[in-house]
């Protein structure tokens, strides 16, 4: 006799055409029956195309009419929201005080770190206008599903990615929105982006503390969130705003990171301060959080995100920093 959890397994291998991911992974599957070699499955048809339901049904009637004892199978549909649908372990925001510390590519080197790790992955891109993460990943297709639910894209190691960058008809053009817009915008990310089963969404807040950083930490329900910054004047007050900030809408600072911290210089093996004296362990102390990482500059690090290959980057400084992230992640919190 073929059990359910039998059932299960050969349902994981069915994909989302354009998503690439299964149907299980997708949380697309609701109910499985079986009774006397009959298999019934009820599967939820958010984000689905039409022909993607016939091709997915097609499939796993071929499928499960293969297991032992199996003499019918019937799919049916039903309706649901890609929101009610969303199993996230944790949502971790990645924020920073300032621009143009490095916020996206430490949002994309934790994502990889833990993707690394086998976990389950995706990053959310809520910088509206100032995107860059699909660029770093070189993903330049336009994400599937349609009113009921929106497909994540997947990147070449399996994370998934969201990114209004990637439905914007070209990649160069510039977003200039108001704000009730990219409140709006953000919002529906949270509402319609079929995320699936995921163990980690990391979602890459825009720059700041204004607004707009704001309204993505009340649209989703962030578990904890990163603080970025780099060696400069200024520092501890840019921190202190982040934490500030991050304290006021009541999230736990599960680490911070410093970029750029150093320059590591091969043949006289040092490393060397160049944008300043590093600060990562007082300012851990001022976040009352772990440094969870001091990634260096790194000029191999520009050539991979320019190219779009950020996934090949190898350095010990990647591996720290996932391990440190769920070292953080595991300690109970205590205020
Ligand atoms: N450690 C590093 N070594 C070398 N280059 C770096 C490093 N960190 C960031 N960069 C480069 O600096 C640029 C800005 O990084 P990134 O886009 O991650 O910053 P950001 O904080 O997200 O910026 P914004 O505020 O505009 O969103 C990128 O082009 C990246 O390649
Ligand atoms: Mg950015």
């Amino acid at each position: 006799m073929t059990t359910k959890e039998q059932i299960m397994e050969n349902l994981e291998t069915v994909l989302v055409p354009s998503a690439m991911r299964s149907i299980v992974g997708l949380n697309l599957v609701r109910e499985v029956n079986t009774s006397d070699g009959k298999v019934n499955i009820d599967l939820s048809s958010t984000g689905l195309i039409s022909e993607a339901k016939d091709w997915i049904k097609h499939n796993i009637e071929e499928i499960i009419q293969q297991l032992p004892d199996v003499k019918e199978v019937t799919v049916k549909y039903s309706d649901a929201k890609a929101k009610d649908l969303n199993k996230i372990n944790q949502i971790i925001a990645v924020m920073s005080g300032k621009g143009g510390v490095g916020k996206s590519l430490v949002s994309s080197l934790v994502a990889i770190a833990l993707n690394r790790k086998g976990f389950d992955v995706g990053i959310l891109d809520a910088d509206i206008t100032g995107s860059s993460i699909p660029k770093m990943f070189n993903l330049n297709v336009m994400p599937g599903g349609n009113g009921s639910g929106l497909l994540p894209v997947l990147s070449r190691s399996g994370i998934e990615v969201m990114s209004i960058n990637l439905l914007l008809p070209s990649e160069d053009d510039a977003v200039i929105w108001r704000g009730p817009l990219i409140g709006n915008t953000i919002k529906q990310f949270g509402e319609d982006v079929l995320w699936g089963k995921l163990d980690y969404l990391i979602i890459d807040l825009p720059p700041g503390t204004a607004d707009a950083p704001l309204t993505v930490m009340q649209s989703f329900p962030i578990s904890g969130v990163i603080i970025v910054f780099t060696p400069q004047d200024l520092v501890e007050m840019i921190v202190r705003k982040a934490v500030n900030m991050a304290r006021k809408m009541n999230k736990r600072i599960l680490g911070v990171v410093e970029n750029m911290s150093y320059l590591y210089v091969p043949e006289i093996d040092k490393k060397i301060e160049v944008f300043g004296r590093s600060r990562g362990e007082e300012l851990a102390l001022i976040a009352n959080a772990p440094l969870l990482g001091q990634l260096p500059v790194d000029t191999k690090l520009v050539t991979l995100c320019d190219k779009g290959d950020i996934e090949l980057y190898d350095s010990e400084v990647v591996a720290k920093l996932g391990a440190s992230l769920i070292e953080s992640l595991s300690l109970t919190v205590q205020e």
